[in-house]
């Protein structure tokens, strides 16, 4: 487990990542040729402008180069329920790198939704230092939170969360509204990004024509569009059959293969198993840390099964290399 550096990380972000462009950046990296694609370590593409960080005691070399998208120190968040206090988080300092895929695993009540939350900028911790891509996030107001939730974190849920009489795309649309941008524009993008998914030619359906896994495809093309720097996603094949949660796993592969950093909650082993690294909860600490040497590559599996049984009407999952 990587040991824990004992001052904030620097600062000053020099990895280019905005949170604007991030997964389009890792797309031009991948289309020169420098992206990542071993599905294991963190390519060195991203990190080639990253200035050398002097407190990092991360055991990979290459990591300890990077600025993490995530760094947090000793967080802890209590809730008050009636006269009870409710430990949830009790310190948790971790960091993740650009382009790392980890998943957050631990019983029921160990603090993984609260520490997503967290993350997500969608509650404030009760102490502890939360620096998001280098900015300290901790102490900002609720409208700097809210501002840096809608241009730097997309979310994924377990239960999709989709306007039901809204379309695929105006669903995808839906983090635009308040960008400012030309309806024709929002529309664009939205499509586009509903391609990337291979749901391009579903953009006109209703949630309730769509069946579980383009729905929560839906939804993480509505997480992409504002092309942020961090998937998080809380249990999101909870609500999905076996072979469905491998296909939103082959989607989630392929985007963290492009470069964009994914943190995925889930009670599953088996779907822990696609990711690069796996963080234990248990009663509001983390309890292991470790990376896979080998995940499990859903695409593949879906291509072996295809090929032994292939599915009626065709393979549903298509990712397109496309610049958002
Ligand atoms: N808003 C809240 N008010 C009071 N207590 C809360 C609140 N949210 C969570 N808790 C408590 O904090 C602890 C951690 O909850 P959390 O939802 O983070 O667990 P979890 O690991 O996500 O569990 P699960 O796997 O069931 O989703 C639990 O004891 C829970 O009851
Ligand atoms: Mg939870």
């Amino acid at each position: 487990m990587a040991s824990i550096p004992p001052h904030p990380p620097d600062t000053t972000n020099t990895t280019g990542t905005t949170g604007t462009d991030t997964t389009t950046t890792a797309m031009a990296n991948k289309q020169n040729g420098t992206g990542r694609n071993d599905g294991q370590t963190p390519d060195a593409a991203l990190s080639t402008d990253v200035q050398q960080g002097e407190d990092g005691a991360p055991e990979n070399s290459v990591q300890k180069r990077r600025l993490p998208v995530i760094s947090v120190r000793s967080l802890t968040k209590t809730y008050l329920l009636g006269q009870t206090r409710v430990r949830a988080l009790r310190g948790v300092s971790l960091d993740i790198y650009p382009g790392e895929f980890v998943a957050i695993m631990g019983p029921s009540g160990s603090g993984k939704s609260t520490f997503m939350n967290l993350l997500g900028c969608l509650d404030r911790p009760t102490s502890g230092e939360y620096w998001l891509m280098g900015t300290a996030v901790s102490k900002m107001s609720p409208d700097q939170l809210a501002d840096v939730r809608n241009r730097k974190i997309g979310f994924v849920f377990q239960g999709f969360n989709l306007l039901s009489r809204s379309s695929a795309l105006d669903n995808t649309a839906l983090p635009m509204l308040y960008a400012g941008l030309p309806k024709e524009e929002q529309q664009r993008r939205a499509r586009r990004v509903l391609q990337l998914v291979g749901l391009g030619s579903r953009a006109h359906h209703k949630p309730s024509q769509l069946s579980g896994g383009q729905q929560q495809r839906v939804a993480i093309a509505r997480a992409l569009v504002n092309s942020p720097a961090l998937l998080l996603a809380d249990e999101p094949t909870g609500n999905l059959d076996s072979r469905t949660s491998v296909e939103i796993m082959a989607v989630l592969q392929a985007l963290n293969q492009y470069g964009l950093t994914i943190v995925l909650v889930t009670h599953e082993p088996d779907i822990a198993a696609y990711t690069n690294r796996q963080i234990h909860f248990r009663d509001g600490r983390i309890i292991s840390d470790e990376m896979l040497a080998q995940p499990r590559r859903a695409r593949a599996e879906l291509e072996v099964e295809a090929v032994a049984a292939p599915p009626a009407g065709g393979s549903t999952i298509e990712i397109r290399e496309e610049r958002l």
